[in-house]
């Protein structure tokens, strides 16, 4: 059973068609502002879970596929947040990448690759997958909070496992640290050349609407990076 397949109902529940508070007020318009102009592209939503960035990229864009592991996730996607344009796939990404080299001008992925083990197969299969010139463009659990959320994980140097409580439930997750350097390495070792860094940095405001963030103003809850295939 994938991680989220336990929390998938009250999660869905919590994202809706927007996300929850910190995804609205300070993940999605960084993200938003990274997404390129051009609409004739085809596009893969990287771990998906309830769709409802799959829908808001199909909208934009002409084609997008939305992949996940969590079959639940997948099932309530494709029943609430189905468009003509979209193909929703039940995909377990450390282990399958079912697509032909060059499918996708554009890969979007929002806090994702925190859970994935072996981001160096990824890094290499999200190279592979994507066409000359295409963009990926991923947010991420920040190391920085995670290492001032988890004391224990302050010294960490290498890609590590921890477990957290989550979004939408009550069960605990398993979610992978490393320094931002690291994670950055991975990718331009794939053969990607970094294009733009950004930090959701939590703002005082959101710590009012969100007082879980309150020991946490001014640090980056999320990594935005985008990277090019040259
Ligand atoms: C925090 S949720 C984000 C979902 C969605 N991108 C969003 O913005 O609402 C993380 C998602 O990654 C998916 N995921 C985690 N590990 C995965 C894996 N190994 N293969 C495929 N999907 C995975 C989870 O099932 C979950 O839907």
């Amino acid at each position: 059973m994938a991680q989220y397949d336990q929390i998938a109902k009250p999660y869905d529940e919590l994202m809706g068609d927007t996300g929850d508070i910190p995804h609205t007020f300070l993940i999605n318009p960084l993200m938003s502002s990274s997404l390129p102009k051009e609409k004739d592209l085809t596009v893969l939503d990287l771990g998906c879970g309830n769709g409802y960035w799959t829908k808001l990229l199909a909208k934009k864009y002409k084609k997008v596929v939305g992949i996940d592991n969590s079959q639940n996730l997948i099932k309530i996607a494709k029943n609430k947040r189905q468009l003509s344009n979209i193909e929703y796939k039940l995909v377990e990404i450390e282990t399958d990448f079912p697509f032909a080299n060059d499918s996708f001008d554009l890969i979007f992925s929002n806090m994702v690759i925190h859970y994935i083990k072996n981001l160096i197969k990824l890094t290499e299969e999200l190279y592979r997958i994507i066409k000359p010139n295409g963009l990926i463009i991923f947010s991420f659990a920040h190391p920085i909070f995670e290492s001032t959320k988890n004391q224990s994980l302050k010294s960490t140097k290498t890609r590590t496992p921890y477990k957290t409580s989550t979004l939408g439930g009550s069960a605990e997750l398993t979610l992978q640290y490393e320094p931002l350097d690291l994670i950055i390495k991975k990718f331009l070792n794939s053969g990607f050349k970094l294009v733009q860094q950004k930090d959701a940095i939590i703002p005082a405001d959101l710590a009012k609407k969100y007082p879980r963030y309150q020991d946490y103003i001014g640090l980056p809850r999320a990594a935005i990076l985008i990277f090019k295939k040259n």
